[in-house]
């Protein structure tokens, strides 16, 4: 990496940080104050030092070398050094059995499945495992409305039908209070491997699992493994022996808790006996640390469950457990109606979300090719959810999500297929020459390299975002070029068509590791 090449000649001593100038003519690099730099000419062409900042201008044959590596074997083995084969466990998806996956579990399935490839393309191992919600007192109500209201055997009902019942408990339980006492009843039955509760409790698996899978089939998603909740209800006694024998557990009106200093309390076991929600993460935590060993495990949960994150981390420090912890807390999505949510029954379908994505990818994919337009349409979705910082809320607007001109999934797409129709007619012989280069030439090739910086960038701050502005400024760059220059038949044609390939191969990497397919004509 040049940046790296740049710190070695800084000497060990320097510690101060290195930037890109956001204005070109400051150079490639700038860092603040007057530092001393040993003027390798093979990689530097030219030292600036201007309004307390050195700035510092990359030779220009190196940059083409650089870029010339990109999609190389070479150039991915390097990279694989960065994770150096450490381990990390990824939290994410994680939708709620017997409720349908909402626009929220779709944010951390795209989020989670791009920090995975991410890491992975930095040669970390990553497992990632998807912590399905089976399990709760809400099984206790979808049981009680499911024997109550139920029009037909659970076996033939769908999804919806299951979350309709589930609204129709709460709206019920605000007239009868005695509803939730029988649901905390029901649940504590299932707990204690109730035949008719277990029963019950499988069919609403089994129809759910088959609703999750269609979509991450359509999204192109495959999660490692899926040990949902219930998975640790023989794992949980353990983990409350360990928090007894640490003393870090206590009695509290019946019930069973963990305090801390900075944070309310985490019910570990409620006053009736029955496990929590806390309980069952711990135990994930412990089983994650057995069986895979990571050195970091990260959580993409909404930042609506930040506080229960911090109290796992915390736990696990009181239990001396070491690996490092990380909570994306994505924000929110929402409408201009604001946040929904499930138990009022205003959930927003993924499947309407996608359906109205393919209308809109029609009119942007002409041909009649339904591959294609669904690429468009998943792609547009995604991108959508990965191009602003995870922590931010996003609203939901068709029009940006869509826009062929904009920062979208399509306009990156689009890009792709531009380069690809260039290459079509005409490909890249010899190696590209250094002579005169225009402005909007050297502009891009300037952010060639940075690639690799911002894939090392986007893992260190949990951020697909990184990458995806990246890519979007790329993109940006190359349609200033393209708009101003002929390439095919000019004398400038083996640059610029160097330039186009280049764009083409890091769009597609990029947008693989985003989770985005491309494709050649659009
Ligand atoms: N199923 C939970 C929900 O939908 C998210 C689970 C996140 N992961 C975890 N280890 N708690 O709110």
């Amino acid at each position: 990496m040049i940046k790296d090449e740049l710190k070695k000649l800084l000497g060990n001593d320097f510690n101060g940080k290195i930037d890109h100038p956001t204005i070109e003519k400051f150079g490639d690099f700038a860092i603040r104050g007057d530092v001393e730099i040993t003027e390798d000419k093979e990689l530097i062409d030219s030292v600036d030092k201007v309004a307390g900042f050195t700035n510092i201008f990359i030779n220009k044959e190196k940059l083409i070398n650089e870029a010339e590596k990109i999609g190389s074997e070479q150039w991915q083995k390097e990279l694989e050094k960065v994770g150096n084969e450490k381990t990390m466990v990824i939290d994410y998806s994680a939708p709620n059995i017997a409720k349908s996956f909402g626009i929220g579990h779709l944010r951390s399935t795209n989020i989670g499945q791009a920090i995975y490839n991410i890491y992975k393309f930095l040669g970390w191992k990553c497992i990632g495992d998807n912590h399905l919600g089976d399990w709760g007192t809400q099984f206790g109500k979808l049981i009680v409305s499911i024997k109550k209201w139920g029009d037909k055997p659970v076996e033939e009902m769908s999804i919806e039908n299951l979350e309709a019942l589930y609204v129709k408990f709460h709206e019920e339980a605000e007239k009868d209070k005695s509803l939730d006492d029988e649901a905390r009843e029901w649940f504590s039955k299932l707990e204690n491997k109730d035949n008719e509760a277990t029963e019950i409790w499988q069919k609403c698996i089994d129809i759910s699992m088959k609703e999750f899978d269609r979509i991450y089939q359509l999204l192109g998603v495959k999660i490692d493994y899926a040990l949902g909740e219930s998975f640790y209800l023989d794992k949980m006694e353990a983990v409350v022996k360990l928090m007894e024998s640490k003393g870090i557990i206590k009695n509290s009106e019946g019930a069973r808790i963990v305090e801390f200093e900075k944070m309310p309390p985490a019910m570990v076991i409620k006053s009736n006996g029955t496990t929590t929600y806390f309980l069952r993460d711990m135990a994930t935590v412990k089983y994650r640390i057995e069986t895979w060993k990571p050195d970091l495990i990260i959580y993409e949960i909404g930042a609506d469950q930040e506080l229960h994150c911090r109290q796992i981390f915390e736990t696990a420090k009181m239990l001396g457990w070491t690996p490092q912890f990380y909570n994306v807390a994505h924000g929110m999505i929402r409408w201009a109606e604001g946040k929904f949510s499930t138990r009022k029954g205003q959930t927003i379908h993924l499947s309407e979300v996608i359906d109205k994505a393919m209308e809109e990818a029609r009119k942007i994919a002409p041909e009649n090719d339904e591959t294609k337009i669904k690429a468009v349409a998943i792609g547009a979705i995604k991108f959508n959810d990965l191009k602003q910082d995870p922590k931010k809320d996003i609203i939901f607007d068709w029009e940006k999500v869509m826009s062929m001109e904009g920062n979208s999934g399509p306009y990156l797409q689009y890009t792709y297929a531009r380069c690809q129709s260039v290459l079509n007619k005409k490909s890249l012989k010899t190696k590209v020459q250094n002579q005169k280069w225009e402005e909007e030439e050297m502009s891009l090739l300037r952010e060639f390299y940075k690639f690799e910086e911002k894939i090392v960038e986007a893992a260190e701050r949990f951020s697909p975002a990184v990458l995806a502005e990246y890519l979007l400024n790329l993109a940006r760059k190359y349609n200033e070029f393209y708009a101003k220059f002929r390439i095919i038949g000019e004398k400038e044609e083996e640059q610029r068509l160097f330039l186009t390939e280049r764009t083409g191969i890091i769009l597609k990497i990029g947008l693989d590791i985003l989770g985005i397919e491309t494709m050649d004509k659009m």
